[in-house]
């Protein structure tokens, strides 16, 4: 790994074994894109790639008419001056002007990453695990100063790119676009991949080809979202699973945000991501600097799974923070599903009390157990215990389940109001609203304007005394409805456009202050279900709860999309009761806990509620699970067969020193007298024998190459076994043969 520049030629070169990316200075003093891709030889100095030549209607530089920004491929580029695509920056000046032109100044090279101020972002454990290159760029009419920052890393195909942006003159500018990168490749064969859906239904990954034009993905609801996930692979058409060039793209940023591709009609491809520039206005006094979120540029010559395995050691290492990094997590039971906001402490205790039975470690009171909150009208921003539901407060309660010999965790809702409650009858204007404008409201509460401190404040004070008193193992943070009216009451009209970048600096500093002043406690980030997914906010909660969605065959293809741009060890995903809440279908509880151990595993239902035969399997899940986690949450995975393609689906776990394997195969729907499937199995050492099911012995090269048979002599998968079925295989490998 290194970075090295090129004096003479002005060429920047970063690299480690598997990727390079080269940039240089163009002849007009822009720094421009060169190279990026698998990794070539750090001494060659590229030539060939800045493309020149007089063509009509390109506007050329009067000191050599050879050179064009239409045809160059560029870092940052700028609006207003002769390169018509998409900028990734725009500056309005006191005299109107938006035009303006970043040029090379200066650059430092240092080992190791600065942190970003207020924000979430990749880190080092040690310095010489990445190199850092800040290169400075200043707009000399502007008197703008632009540092872009690149971070290589050692062990990971990745680069970290983020900007910031000062005002180093004496008048006020205002960024009204304020992208985090660009990236510019050389020519369009490319398929673009992204992460879709709504509630219910995150991240389902949908491919298209690019052709010329832009391709835009985007959130203006103030938080990432479930309809597009901040993630994008950028991807040769051919490329699949195990083999092709693919490029990964992770917004570290909870917000606002913006993903888009360009093809230009000269057949070259610029990508940018940033804060969605919609409604974006800030404004920097003489002095003043704006600091962008970071991107994660992964990549893969080898196929999509090998890009997902980079990021999800990337995630686990370097975003992941405190006491759970890389650490296995807690087999949980929450009680949502099993009684929403209808509990007392005798039913809680009655559940937990089960759980513990079942060797569950951690008891999750979720919605309800604060204010005047009996349902979804009243209670949230009153956060201390409702004791006509829990008379010994949050703090008896977590004692007599602390006594059952569980952790205890709880629920909260922290960024949100209802309008009956104590906090906004005392605070009207805290709420986002705009003047005069109706307020809208989803789930019956108002989003507080967390862009206030004071608000921020108090609600760290109230959430403080809660935690403080009781013993609080987790946490489960919820946000249930999306900005809308975004306007801060008595805010000048001058900071409006800053609102919303403020509402999310907002939350990363609640989420800071709760997380320093209670180190132990383990967040689990939710959003009604997975619709703040993202890598910014797991460098706080270093799990999220992955969907509402909890039927089993819904969640393959949830948690198997949700797999592409992020670790098993984020992904909340929990046993739950059948029928399924959510659509009514009925699943057998084994195959339900099948799909949820490809995750932090847990239960949402009330195992008071099942049948023996049922409770007797829970225990058993829960031995295996506790087997078995650290291999599902970190070990290596390989996504075998789509659930998006076939009637069977498939994926596996392999240790990381390959001696351990689960492969599970997951059928939809059951037809009589079924062909017989081979899944070829990945990532095992191919001279080595394994034993599966410690039935039958074979090397780890017919496993892959050959594949394991399904059914193979399993009678009940063959004829009479229903719909919505799986298979699990346990692979050990044999430690002499
Ligand atoms: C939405 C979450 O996704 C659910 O798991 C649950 O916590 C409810 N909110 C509680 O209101």
């Amino acid at each position: 790994m290194g970075i090295i520049f090129h004096e003479k030629e002005k060429q920047f070169h970063l690299f480690n074994s598997q990727l390079s990316y080269c940039m240089g200075v163009c002849p007009d003093g822009e720094l421009g894109q060169l190279y990026f891709g698998r990794k070539i030889n750090e001494n060659q100095k590229i030539t060939y790639t800045q493309t020149k030549g007089v063509r009509p209607l390109c506007c050329n530089l009067k000191e050599d008419e050879n050179y064009t920004k239409e045809l160059s491929m560029l870092e940052y580029p700028a609006f207003g001056n002769g390169d018509f695509r998409t900028p990734a920056y725009e500056i309005k000046q006191k005299n109107g002007s938006r035009v303006t032109n970043l040029i090379y100044k200066s650059h430092s090279i240092y080992n190791g990453k600065k942190p970003l101020n207020g924000l979430p972002a990749s880190y080092t454990n040690t310095d010489d695990e990445a190199t850092t290159l800040e290169i400075l760029c200043v707009d000399e009419v502007a008197k703008v100063e632009v540092t872009l920052f690149y971070t290589v890393w050692e062990k990971y195909p990745v680069i970290c790119r983020h900007a910031s942006i000062k005002n180093a003159g004496d008048e006020e500018v205002v960024l009204t676009k304020a992208l985090s990168l660009c990236l510019d490749l050389p020519d369009v064969e490319y398929n673009w991949m992204q992460f879709e859906g709504t509630w219910g239904r995150e991240r389902y990954p949908v491919e298209r080809s690019l052709s010329n034009g832009t391709t835009q993905i985007e959130s203006m609801r103030g938080h990432s979202s479930a309809n597009y996930n901040p993630f994008v692979i950028v991807k040769r058409k051919n490329t699949d699973e195990f083999m092709g060039e693919a490029i990964g793209l992770n917004f570290v940023y909870s917000g606002n945000f913006v993903a888009q591709s360009e093809a230009d009609t000269y057949g070259k491809l610029r990508i940018l991501m940033g804060i969605n520039p919609r409604w974006f206005e800030w404004p920097l006094a003489k002095g003043e600097s704006f600091e962008t979120p970071e991107v994660i540029i992964s990549y893969s010559n080898s196929g999509l799974n090998a890009l997902s395995q980079s990021i999800h050691g990337f995630m686990n290492n370097n975003i992941v923070r405190g006491k759970y990094k890389n650490t296995p997590r807690p087999i949980l039971l929450n009680n949502w599903e099993a009684t929403e906001m209808d509990f007392d402490e005798e039913k809680i205790l009655k559940i937990a009390k089960k759980g513990k039975e079942a060797g569950v470690e951690l008891f999750v009171l979720d919605d309800g157990w604060f204010g005047k909150r009996n349902d979804d009208y009243a209670g949230l921003g009153d956060w201390f215990v409702n004791t006509k539901k829990l008379p010994e407060g949050v703090k008896g309660l977590a004692k007599k389940v602390n006594d059952l010999g569980l952790k205890f965790g709880i629920w909260i809702e922290p960024e949100m109001v209802n309008e009956d409650s104590d906090l906004y009858r005392a605070h009207p204007d805290w709420v986002l609203a705009a003047p005069d404008r109706v307020r809208s409201l989803g789930r019956h509460q108002m989003v507080l304007d967390f862009s206030k401190k004071e608000v921020v404040d108090n609600i760290f004070d109230q959430l403080y005394v809660v935690f403080a008193d009781a013993n609080i193992s987790y946490i489960k943070w919820d946000m249930n409805r999306s900005i809308t009216e975004c306007y801060s009451q008595g805010a000048a009209a001058g900071v409006q456009g800053m609102v919303y970048h403020r509402y999310i600096l907002g939350v990363y500093s609640l989420y800071e202050r709760l997380i320093k002043a209670f180190p132990d406690i383990l967040f689990e980030s939710c959003a009604s279900g997975g619709s703040r997914f993202d890598a910014g906010i797991l460098y706080y909660a270093p799990q999220a709860w992955c969907s509402d969605d909890t039927d089993a065959h819904e969640r393959i293809k949830i948690q198997y999309g949700t797999s592409y741009g992020y670790p098993l060890s984020m992904v909340g995903a929990h046993v739950s009761a059948s029928p399924n809440l959510q659509t009514g279908r009925a699943i057998a509880i084994g195959d339900r806990a099948n799909i949820a151990c490809f995750g932090t595993f847990g239960y949402e239902l009330d195992l008071n509620e099942i049948s023996e035969a049922d409770f007797v399997e829970v225990k058993e899940q829960i031995k295996f699970m506790k087997e078995y986690r650290e291999l599902l949450q970190y070990g290596d995975l390989y996504r075998l067969e789509s659930p998006f393609e076939k009637n069977i689906s498939a994926w596996m776990v392999v240790s990381k020193d390959k001696s351990t394997a689960l492969v599970a195969v997951y059928k939809n729907l059951k037809s009589p007298n079924e062909g017989i499937v081979r899944i070829r199995l990945k990532g095992l050492d191919p001279d080595a024998v394994y034993t599966v099911d410690e039935k039958k012995e074979l090397y780890g090269d017919i496993l892959m190459e050959g594949g394991i048979q399904v059914p193979d002599g399993d009678k009940e998968w063959f004829f009479a076994d229903g719909d919505f079925t799986s298979r699990m295989y346990i692979l050990k490998k044999n430690v002499t043969k």
